[in-house]
This record gives C-alpha cells, structure tokens and sequence, in this order.
C-alpha cells in the first residue's frame, strides 16, 4: 500500500489521497472497531473510489451487487481465472483457505461447490430445527447453572486452578463463551459428523485461522493460524480414515467417498482431491462457526440497544426476521469480500479496474448507503427494502445463509424469553478484524 505524502508543499488532496487514507484509517484498530464513518468519507467520494496499488473501494450498494454477481470477476488473481492450487505459499493456513471454495472460481468452484451444495439446501434447512432448538435448550440450561455457580464464591473456576472462561465475576457470563460460539460449533458439528468429545478444541482453533481472511495479518497471528490449520488438517485426516472404516449419516462421511479413488481430482476418478476435501472441512468449520456467532453476538448487543424491539420479540410484536435482517445490515458479521478483474477492459460502476485490480467489496458500507435506505444507521425493524448484503451475492453467495439465519430465528427469542432480565454486565470486547465485525467478549447478567 502506497502512504501519503506529508510534505504540505507537495500534497494535493486527490480522491485518491483521500482513499489511500481511508483504507489505511479502516486497518486500524479504531477503524476496525466503528468503520461506518470512514465508510460513509469514501462515499462521499463516490461509491467506487481507487485508493491506489489497484486497490477499489466499493461502499455503493448497487455496484457491490453488481460486483458479487459479475461473472467476469473472481476471487483468484490468475488471469486464466482458475486457483494455482494450494502450492502457492508457504503458509498452511493461506493454502488450505485457498484450496477451498470461499477461494477458487469456476469451472473448479462450481465442482466442489455441487458436492455440498445439497446438505445446506434451503429445503434441507427447516429439518435442522428440532436439532437446533434442542441445542438451545440445553444451552440456555448451561446459562441458568453458569450464572448460579457465578454468584458463588467460587465463582469463576472449574475446579481447584481451573477458570471457567464463561465466568467474567459474580453474576457476569460472558455470552460469546458460554452461548454464541457454543450454538453454531455444536450445529455445525453435528452436521458434518464430528463427535461431541471433540468440538471443545474447535473455538480457539477456528479463531486463530480467521486472521487468514484479514486484510492486516500480524505475523505472530500468521503462525498460530499455521499451528491450528495443521491441528486441524490433522483432525480431519484422522476423521475421515475412521469415517471410510465405518460410513454415517453426516457430510464428512460423504464428502470422504466422494474424495476417494486416486487421490486427484481432474482426470481421476474421485471427484475431489484429498487437500480439496480438508480445504473443505476446514472452511466448513470456520465459515460456519465465527461469522454465525457473531450475528448472535451482535444481535443481543442490538438488542440491549433498543429495548422496545427487544421486548417485542419477547412477545410477539416485533416481526423476528425483521429484527435480524436489520442486525444483518447494521452490523453485517462479514464486513467485505474481494474481487479481481478475470479478463482486460472492465470496469466496477465506471472506475476501470485493469487486470491485478483488487475490489473490496465493502457490505458493510453498501447495507447503510442512503440511495438504498431511509434513515440508514437508524435501527428498524419494520424497515422495507432491499435485503442487506451480508451473505454477499454470486456464485460464491454463501452457502450457511439458511442455516445461520435458522439458529438466529430459534436461538433469540428463546433467550430473550427464558431470561425476561437480561441485560449489560459490563463492558464488551470487540475483536479485531476489519473483516469479521463481532464481539470478543460481552458480559452479560442474567437476572
Ligand atoms: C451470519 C452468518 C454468516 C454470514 C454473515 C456469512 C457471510 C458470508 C459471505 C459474505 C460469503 C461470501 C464471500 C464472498 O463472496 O467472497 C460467505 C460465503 C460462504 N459461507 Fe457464509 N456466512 C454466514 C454463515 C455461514 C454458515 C453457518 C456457513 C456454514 C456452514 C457458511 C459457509 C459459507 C461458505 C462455505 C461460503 C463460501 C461459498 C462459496 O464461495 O461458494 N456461512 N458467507
């Protein structure tokens, strides 16, 4: 990334000067914690800003869309359009996000994409609820016990020398640790067939590999993602072995068949390779677990925000789907996506975007654009309008949009119900990322 120059003599305060310092001010801390008013300076400059380097800023909701949905456009920076494979680079974490789906375009997307597609199908979706609803209940129990055993002067602790991270004090739970992480691993677990003695490991490993998706990687973040892409690659190769010796009912157990043969993909017999399979894994879990609880997480923060619409999902009176389809927008939990010109002579809502132009896609600043939305950092519930660009669009529109809107329609409400008080303990955490938007911590009391 190019700096400003500093020297007043010589500065002239182009857009693009302008730009280049937005995106530096959004991979700061601060901006990374409320990017909306640096959202809102880029698009004052147009919806479509170059920011130097071939950088694109997109806030504009129509050109976002449009973006996502453009064939001509992909993920990859290869001209010929198709993934270099997961050789490209040294880091594992890199390769294995890389050799998945969330990275590659057609023909290769489309493949691996078809061999998953059908266990996240909307139609498939809605049987998933009794299982999710359970997963609720149980958790909510685990809340009622949590919160009992905070109060106690033992509170805080597992055992003798053993802290229980849901436990920030007497009478404070941290509702990222003991719910909106717990509800989506268990869901996403279940359905891809990893066994209940095992998930516990998956939060701080799931975690420690998100830095992949982050513009700024500290290196010290690069190397615990390695470390946990390489727990879990293991994981996974060791579950697979015991999936093929005894096949279930669950998408490990498919996509180890499918997988299976000479151990390629193109020109062999199985229809994805071995890397593509725990590329797959690994991103299933990822994608599945911290963006779903960051809804959750953002969801209740809202919720404490506006206490009428709160009280109105306790009874009814508030339209639910309403309610997250405005969390969606304000506090989209995926805040860009990125996309490269495929072939020569493109451009993104008239800004050419040669060949090596990288287009971040700011969702984010697209749900709040004021040509789309009335009011647009007013929260509301009955709102009409389009519908929020969190899931993005395309191709790569993301495949856990059902489910993750699913476990938020079940898992709200019930809490909010089960705990009529409910309420702030404390002040939240968010995590750093300019791409995940979520809480790190947010305390909570329950009564
Ligand atoms: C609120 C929760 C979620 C949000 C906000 C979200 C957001 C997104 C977005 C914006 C993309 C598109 C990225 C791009 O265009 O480059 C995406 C893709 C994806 N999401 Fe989600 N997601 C959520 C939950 C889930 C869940 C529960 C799963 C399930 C397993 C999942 C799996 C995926 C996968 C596999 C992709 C890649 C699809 C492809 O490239 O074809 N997501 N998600």
């Amino acid at each position: 990334m190019t700096h400003r120059t500093t020297d007043p003599a010589t500065e002239t305060d182009t857009g693009m000067d302008t730009a280049t310092a937005i995106l530096e001010g959004l991979l700061t801390e601060e901006g990374s914690a409320d990017p909306f008013p640096l959202f809102e300076r880029a698009r004052t400059l147009g919806p479509v800003l170059p920011a130097g380097d071939g950088v694109l800023l997109v806030t504009g909701y129509e050109e976002a869309e449009r973006l996502t949905r453009d064939r001509a456009f992909g993920i990859r920076r290869t001209e010929a359009g198709e993934a270099t494979g997961p050789g490209g680079t040294e880091h594992l974490a890199q390769r294995i996000i890389s050799a998945s789906l969330l990275e590659t375009d057609p023909p290769r997307h489309t493949r691996l994409r078809s061999l998953v597609s059908s266990f996240f199908a909307a139609r498939r979706i809605p049987a998933l609820e009794p299982l999710i609803a359970a997963a609720v209940d149980d958790l909510l129990d685990e809340m009622a016990g949590q919160a009992g055993q905070a109060g106690t002067p033992d509170s805080g602790t597992l055992g003798p020398g053993a802290p229980d991270p849901s436990i920030l004090g007497p009478g404070t739970l941290d509702f990222m640790e003991v719910f909106a992480s717990r509800l989506p691993m268990s869901v996403i677990c279940e359905l891809m067939g990893v066994p209940k003695e095992d998930r516990h490991r998956f939060r701080a490993l799931s975690s420690a590999l998100t830095v992949t998706l982050e513009i700024a990687q500290p290196p010290e973040a690069v190397l615990a993602a390695d470390a946990a892409a390489a727990e879990l690659v293991d994981y996974f190769s060791d579950l697979t072995a015991r999936r093929r010796a005894d096949p279930q009912d669950d998408l490990v157990s498919a996509l180890a068949t499918a997988a299976e043969g000479t151990g390629g993909a193109e020109g062999t017999d199985a229809r994805l390779s071995e890397d593509e399979m725990l590329s797959m894994f690994v991103l299933l879990l990822v994608s599945g677990f911290e963006t779903t609880a960051s809804l959750l997480g953002n969801a209740l923060a809202l919720s404490f925000q506006h206490p009428l619409a709160a009280a109105g999902l306790r009874d009814g009176t508030t339209p639910l789907l309403g309610f997250l389809d405005e969390v969606l927008r304000l506090e989209a939990p995926v805040q860009y996506a990125a996309r490269m010109p495929l072939t020569e002579g493109l451009d993104v809502g008239g800004v050419p975007a040669p060949l090596g132009t990288v287009a971040l896609v700011f969702l984010g600043a697209a749900n709040r654009d004021p040509r789309q939305y009335d009011r647009p950092a007013e929260f509301d519930p009955l709102r009409t309008g389009p519908q929020p660009l969190a899931f993005g669009g395309g191709a790569h529109f993301c495949l856990g949009a059902p489910l993750a809107r699913l476990e938020a329609s079940i898992a709200l409400p019930a809490l909010l119900k089960r705990f009529p008080r409910l309420r702030p303990a404390g002040e939240p955490a968010r995590r750093y990322g300019l791409m995940l938007r979520g809480y790190e911590k947010l305390p909570v009391a329950l009564g």
